[in-house]
């Protein structure tokens, strides 16, 4: 009887599926296959490979700067289905064609390194970090052992240990992620295991109610985390804000002597620096005394507004943060290292990270090696192979020094009080708040609704309005930049600074074209 999958091969009666035929004397056939020699063509491959990264060069790099470049090429899903040829075929295409296809991949993505790509956390092309990025997608490490990494396992301890430093800790340990909502859910799983060690062997049965706050503006990876974690987003505790965004402490304490009223077992506190959409900080130094007080592991989520530790000026904005027990920080967002770059780093040195995640797979660490196995660190990730990010961070580091993160930081952070000034000064811009970082969030309200009164007629109306502005943006090709409501309010923008391609004109010009295509509204 044939299997499902003998049915179903795709393969079956395709005429160009033969039986090889040796054309030398000496050939070596298994199961039909001719096994002498590589059966790849090297000179034709290598040809493909320089072709394409001329292509990227041209279509990618050296248009990058250029802000008479649409930020993105608009086709709907349908459209885009028909010009893409996406069906992969029985036989291969020649490369004149792949490559015809990769200009339509590279004219048909969002140039999210456009000077006026505002959209995300993200932004811009640091050319040292892609230059890290196309080495280690040549080489194509895996970071766990020594032997197949031996540079990159480095290099991941040696910026590890300068972000560290950057946090205030004498010492530490950390690991690169896929991810800061990876990194948040690391942080929940080692404070909880700190909290009850037996958990990784004995599961969740028998556990007391656990139960973990953050603040209502934090992101929502905690919410993924609590449920893949199995603690259970009931059990996350949301932390009331300030007009700022900013945690309560006085809140946090009351509900932290609420949960335990009602039974619950507290754990874990989770501030957050720089939030997701205010771009608030969260006052670490309070909540820490909080936290000492009650005995709480504290993390710091500090994906975006971790960046600010390298600027003298702003490194205040995350007064206490050496007093955490984790931090998630991420590179590839304010310091441009190219998605994804995230750390996790944890304060323990009792070898936290690895007792909680470690599976001692006897076939990669083992401990007979005829070098220092404690350079095996890859059995503090959860993950099995991992990609090198820290590199990328670290060529950025190595070429624009730490005096030129910093500046990048300041910069970013002056454009973003230029847009402030000039949005306050504006008709028709209203700031939401006085912005602490790189979030700038306002509404844009069209001459039609300026002289209305601000009741729910009002807000009705201007709710539509930056979702419009946003599709006609979008369909022109002029710049992106985000919107959402948030918490009560009704849509508004959040405009991101981060890259030092961004200037003073591209400040103007947001303001102006924002203008320009709501003005009819
Ligand atoms: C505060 C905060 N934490 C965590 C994350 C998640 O980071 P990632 O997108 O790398 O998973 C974000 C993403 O924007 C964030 O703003």
């Amino acid at each position: 009887m044939s299997s499902d999958s003998d049915r179903e091969c795709p393969l079956d009666g395709d005429p160009h599926q033969q039986e090889m035929v040796p054309s030398k004397k000496s050939a070596v056939l298994v199961d039909g296959v001719v096994l002498n020699g590589p059966t790849t063509d090297a000179k034709a491959g290598e040809k493909f490979v320089e072709e394409a990264c001329r292509l990227i060069m041209e279509e990618v790099v050296l248009k990058a700067t250029d802000v008479s470049e649409k930020v993105c090429e608009w086709r709907p899903p349908e459209q885009l289905k028909q010009l893409l040829d996406l069906d992969m075929r029985n036989t291969g295409e020649p490369h004149h064609r792949l490559l015809e296809l990769c200009r339509d991949v590279i004219r048909y993505s969002v140039k999210t390194n456009h000077p006026r790509f505002f959209n995300q956390l993200y932004a811009g092309l640091d050319y040292y970090s892609l230059v890290a990025r196309f080495m280690t997608e040549a080489l194509n490490p895996s970071v766990y052992t020594y032997e197949v990494s031996p540079v990159f396992l480095l290099v991941e301890e040696a910026v590890l240990k300068k972000m560290i430093e950057f946090i205030g800790w004498k010492e530490g340990d950390g690991i690169f992620n896929p991810g800061g909502s990876v990194s948040n859910m690391y942080a929940m799983n080692l404070a909880r295991y700190k909290y009850c060690p037996d958990i990784k062997e004995k599961g969740l049965s028998g556990l007391p109610r656990l139960i973990l706050f953050t603040s209502a503006e934090c992101h929502y990876s905690m919410k993924k985390a609590a449920s893949f974690l199995g603690i259970g987003t009931e059990n996350v505790c949301f932390v009331e804000t300030d007009g700022r965004g900013k945690m309560i402490p006085e809140e946090l304490e009351k509900q932290i002597w609420q949960a335990r009223k009602e039974g619950a077992a507290p754990f874990l506190v989770c501030a957050t620096s720089g939030t997701t959409v205010l771009g608030a900080f969260d006052p670490l130094d309070e909540i820490a005394d909080i936290c000492e007080r009650h005995g709480l592991w504290l993390h710091v989520d500090a994906s975006w507004g971790g960046s600010a530790l390298m600027s003298r000026k702003h490194r205040k904005l995350l007064r206490g943060i050496h007093r955490a027990d984790s931090v998630a920080w991420n590179p590839h967002k304010m310091l441009m290292a190219g998605i994804q770059c995230c750390a996790l780093l944890v304060k323990d040195r009792s070898d936290l990270l690895k007792k909680c995640y470690s599976a001692k797979a006897s076939y990669l660490f083992q401990q007979d090696k005829f070098y220092d196995v404690s350079y095996d660190t890859g059995d503090k990730s959860i993950q099995c192979s991992r990609r090198p990010d820290a590199f990328k961070f670290w060529m950025t580091w190595k070429a624009l020094g730490t005096l030129g993160l910093e500046e990048r930081v300041n910069r970013a952070l002056a454009l973003s009080r230029y847009l402030v000034e000039e949005i306050k000064k504006r008709e028709g811009f209203k700031l939401l708040l006085e912005p602490e970082y790189a979030n700038i969030c306002f509404w844009y309200i069209p001459p039609s609704l300026r002289e209305m009164e601000e009741g729910p007629e009002f807000w009705e109306k201007l709710n539509v309005v930056a979702p419009t502005i946003k599709e006609r943006m979008m369909k022109k090709g002029s710049l992106m930049l985000g919107y959402q409501p948030h918490r009560g309010k009704v849509n508004f923008f959040r405009q991101v600074v981060i890259s030092p391609q961004v200037s003073r004109e591209d400040m103007d010009f947001l303001l102006d074209e924002i203008d320009l295509l709501g003005r009819d509204m």
